[in-house]
């Protein structure tokens, strides 16, 4: 419920004039810490950033590395899945069985996990003989 609320409450100031669409994201650290950020869009569409990323971007430049809870939410027909490179991007910190939550602003929510999001996904180990 506190994800829910945090989630809710950033994305108020999400700036989103072009797409209309604002987003909030919430994700919570193994300290019991709460990261929030909303998509932030620009002119030049292709420089906007996903709330997700926001909140991955806080939570780094407070120091901290591993991710144990993701909330995500919008004002959408059906729970927003995250984009492919905010998935990529989740998986950096969080664990394949860490849980993620899609949700709507009218209340519906769809539960899943960071691996079921990114099946096959890339890693460290793809390096291995780099
Ligand atoms: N968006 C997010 O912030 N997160 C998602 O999970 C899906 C999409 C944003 C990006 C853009 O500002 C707007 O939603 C429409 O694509």
């Amino acid at each position: 419920m506190e994800l829910r609320q945090k989630a809710l409450s950033v994305r108020e100031n999400a700036h989103a004039p072009y797409s209309n669409f604002r987003v909030g994201a919430a994700l919570r650290t193994p300290d019991g810490h709460i990261f929030t950020g909303c998509n932030v869009e620009n002119v030049a569409y292709p420089e906007g950033t996903c709330a997700e990323a926001g909140a991955i971007a806080a939570m780094v430049a407070a120091g901290e590395r591993e991710i144990v809870e993701v909330y995500v939410i919008a004002d959408s027909p059906d729970p927003v899945p995250p984009c492919g490179g905010c998935r990529q991007k989740l998986a950096e910190f969080a664990g394949a069985d860490v849980p993620v939550t899609l949700a709507t602003t009218q209340g519906t929510e769809r539960r899943t996990t960071v691996g079921n999001l990114l099946p096959g996904a890339f890693g460290p180990g793809h390096m291995d003989r780099a």
